[in-house]
């Protein structure tokens, strides 16, 4: 048994010294719990008392002999694949680094921030309503009963019978009004969504960007004042602001607006389509069922209220003339502005 010790220990310590690689299999080959080392020790039954002591330091000899072994040749093996990885992996700090490509503001966000610094400059705040909006907030309490044929130019995605992806911003007026209570200042950008074919001029997602005042005494006045002076900064100062009259159910009078082209000056040119106009918005004083339906007396207050196009206020600034280009997202496009 004693030479059996001897012999396991030299094989063992052999084995360990000539590894590469993991020495888990060693280990368990002479020390696991069916290691050749734990068969002689589960033997040692059959030993006489004298012998047992002798045997069992004998056995404990070699067992420390081969851990001795396996720590010695594990820290080895460590260090040699520390080695091999610092040459394998080594990094060239000093090679061609790739540019990485950074993003680029797109026209529509950028009209979009630019539209509502202008409002803050002048004394708004923005606020926000939900693109899944009722039906009631959206048509009912903005003065679109059922049988409204403007229900019709506004067909859009349903949710359920009563919630629907909001066809305008207008109904953000109605949450603002409940929310508030006069002097009310806000506007309000967001996507709305109409059930339209993708062409040139339409597209199922758009913005808008709706804008509300309420107070005592607020005129027509004041709306046209305000969104004259917005042109000026947004398009420049020569700016011209028409007003022509229109019909929407949230507000009466109603009032198309349209900006003299910044290109031409108003003469006409392929940007306005020689017309010297570009419509960049609907607006009209706040129809006093409006109001009512916001909480509002309309024997006590006025309000003018407005709904801007956002793509075509970008495509106006950027000259382009296709809605879809913005909505493409090809980055060789885009990158132009
Ligand atoms: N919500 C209208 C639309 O999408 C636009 C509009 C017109 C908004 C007049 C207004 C407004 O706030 O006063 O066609």
């Amino acid at each position: 048994m004693k030479s059996q010790l001897e012999q396991i220990k030299i094989n063992a310590v052999a084995e360990i010294n000539a590894a590469e690689t993991s020495l888990e299999e060693i280990r368990i080959k002479y020390l696991g719990k069916k290691g050749e080392l734990t068969a002689i020790l589960r033997g040692m039954g059959s030993l006489s008392h004298e012998e047992r002591p002798i045997i069992g330091a004998i056995a404990n000899e070699v067992r420390n002999s081969i851990e001795e072994a396996l720590e010695i040749r594990g820290a080895e093996l460590k260090k040699l694949a520390l080695a091999k990885s610092l040459v394998d992996e080594k990094l060239d700090v000093t090679y061609n680094a790739v540019n990485p490509v950074a993003g680029h503001i797109h026209p529509i966000t950028r009209a979009l921030e630019r539209m509502t610094e202008i409002f803050i400059d002048m004394g708004f705040s923005v606020a926000e309503g939900p693109e899944v909006e009722t039906v009631t907030n959206n048509f009912d309490a903005l003065n679109a009963p059922a049988d409204h044929p403007s229900r019709d130019f506004q067909d859009t995605f349903y949710i359920t019978e009563s919630t629907l992806l909001r066809t305008q911003t207008s109904p953000v007026q109605i949450r603002a009004m409940r929310g508030m209570t006069p002097p009310i200042r806000i506007i309000s950008p967001g996507r709305v969504y109409r059930s339209d074919v993708a062409d040139a001029s339409h597209s199922p997602m758009f913005h808008q960007l709706e804008g509300l005042v309420v107070d005592k005494g607020i005129t027509m006045g004041d709306l046209k004042g305000i969104l004259s002076q917005f042109a000026k900064t947004m398009f420049g100062p020569e700016t011209k602001t028409r007003f022509r009259p229109h019909k929407f159910p949230v507000t009466e009078p109603s009032a198309e607006v349209d900006v003299s082209c910044f290109v031409c000056g108003g003469k006409g040119c392929r940007l306005c389509k020689g017309e010297g106009w570009m419509e960049i918005l609907g607006s009209g004083m706040v129809h006093p069922e409006v109001l009512r339906a916001g909480g509002i007396d309309p024997d006590i207050y006025t309000g003018f209220a407005f709904g801007m196009g956002v793509e075509r206020v970008a495509m106006v600034m950027s000259g382009i003339d296709d809605l879809r280009l913005l909505f493409e997202n090809d980055a060789r496009f885009l990158k132009q502005f």
